[in-house]
């Protein structure tokens, strides 16, 4: 596959940007600068097309540039709806009103323009909602970019160390530049691992315990029976606000996150991505107790939420749009999703085991993910163990030089969405073969 006009491009950019794209998380190989999308397809500027499972991240529910959510978009810009920055409008209080009817469970939403900023704020809302300062993460799990959620997703078992004190986890933050007194009152915790959360509620003062229901940004590691609701458990037993970030899972898994598929009921859940379909909005709901500290009556205990851009009409057009079609056609859209993720698991499986390779299919709906190991990775540790990472590095690449963009770095999530065909995934069941076959 050629990519020489991606190269050029990229090496024009890094004149004025810091290696030549923005957000380095999406700095992968082969090095490809995307041009056009459209329902389950990308192209990049070669001209080269791909079926893409990449979803910008997982956004992509609807598939790229799906036509309705396009439509409110253009609409919301001809009616006039532009960015008022006071007082409140017409349409933040559709879009508050359909995510309260979407996920039962939100008494109350406040929406911001990214998932970050939803689970910025929980964690500011649980620290003035309870007076104390610790938090507790898990290893494995991402939470945004801010300093106190910013640390061991994917930490190397060479870099990461042994477990210290009750099970927790050494803090291995994600960047440079995170205040050395954060790492004191965060905790990282193992998912899957009561006993640890336990201990560290029971030695420190802690706020809130913030956790993807599934790990979605090291794959697919599901809960293990009883996880979720010892969790809640927990968090009642010791006073902790439980934060489900279902930035990742809600909307994509059920139109009530995964919390209505475990049925356990968060104080907080922070959501974004499949919410408006690719444009940037973010949400954080939950009990009227908590998010009535946005409106605290005593100044001295009032959380602060403000953002120019929060509420920005485009975006919010483009959520209202993509909830009323969930709520409409919800009957169909997920078993839909459910039937080809099935589809993608099963020929994966098959694809796997005829070329006798070790390997599990992870999959919640139309999300996926192949590990080369014998089993579900149970967490962080079990995966970083077993799993075979340059067997899935030279997988991902085979598939992206073959026109299947599945994000080409070890454990990330393929989304599918409603604009994939049948067809679509019978190619890339064939492609797979194709690429197992040749040797990898
Ligand atoms: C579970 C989860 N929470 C929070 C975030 C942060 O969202 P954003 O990138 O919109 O700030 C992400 C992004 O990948 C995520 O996967």
């Amino acid at each position: 596959m050629n990519h020489s006009q991606s190269k050029e491009l990229f090496a024009r950019n890094r004149r004025f940007i810091p290696g030549g794209m923005v957000s380095l998380n999406r700095r992968v190989e082969p090095e490809i600068a995307f041009v056009k999308g459209s329902g389950a397809y990308v192209w990049d500027l070669d001209g080269n097309r791909y079926i893409d499972y990449h979803a910008g991240f997982a956004p992509y529910l609807l598939g790229h540039g799906a036509p309705e959510v396009e439509e409110a978009v253009k609409k919301s810009i001809a009616d006039g709806w532009t960015l008022m920055g006071s007082g409140t409008t017409p349409w933040e209080g559709r879009a508050a009103e359909l995510l309260c009817e979407c996920v039962p469970t939100l008494d109350k939403v406040q929406i911001t323009t990214t998932g970050s900023e939803a689970t910025y704020h929980a964690l500011r809302l649980s620290r003035a909602y309870t007076g104390r300062d610790h938090i507790v993460v898990m290893q494995g799990g991402y939470n945004g970019w801010h300093d106190e959620v910013a640390c061991n997703v994917m930490t190397p078992l060479e870099a990461l160390g042994p477990k210290v004190s009750g099970g927790e986890y050494p803090w291995k933050p994600l960047t440079a530049g995170i205040p050395e007194q954060v790492q004191s009152r965060v905790h990282v915790v193992e998912y899957n691992d009561l006993e640890a959360v336990a201990w560290v509620f029971e030695n420190y003062p802690v706020a809130c315990l913030i956790t993807e229901p599934i790990l979605q940004n090291i794959g697919i590691v599901k809960p293990r029976p009883g996880f979720l609701e010892g969790l809640r458990a927990l968090c009642d037993k010791h006073g902790v606000v439980l934060v489900f970030d279902e930035v990742k899972t809600g909307f994509r898994h059920a139109l009530g996150g995964y919390q209505s598929i475990a049925g356990v009921r968060p104080d907080l859940a922070t959501f974004g991505k499949a919410i408006a379909n690719g444009y940037p909005l973010g949400a954080i709901g939950g009990k009227a107790e908590l998010l009535d500290y946005f409106d605290h009556p005593d100044p001295s205990k009032r959380v602060l939420i403000a953002g120019t851009y929060n509420g920005h009409p485009v975006t919010i057009a483009a959520a209202i749009a993509t909830m009323e079609i969930l709520l409409r056609e919800k009957d169909t859209i997920y078993p839909r999703l459910e039937a080809l993720g099935a589809r993608m698991q099963a020929g994966l499986e098959k694809a796997f085991a005829s070329h006798g390779i070790k390997a599990t299919v992870a999959r919640q709906g139309s999300a996926f993910c192949a590990y080369f190991m014998d089993h579900g990775p149970l967490n962080w540790y079990d995966l970083a163990q077993h799993h075979d990472m340059d067997f899935d590095g030279r997988y991902r690449r085979a598939l992206v030089d073959r026109g299947v963009y599945h994000f080409p770095l070890p454990t990330k999530q393929g989304s599918i969405s409603t604009a994939h065909t049948e067809a679509d995934i019978d190619l890339t069941l064939e492609i797979t073969e194709d690429i197992l076959s040749a040797g990898l």
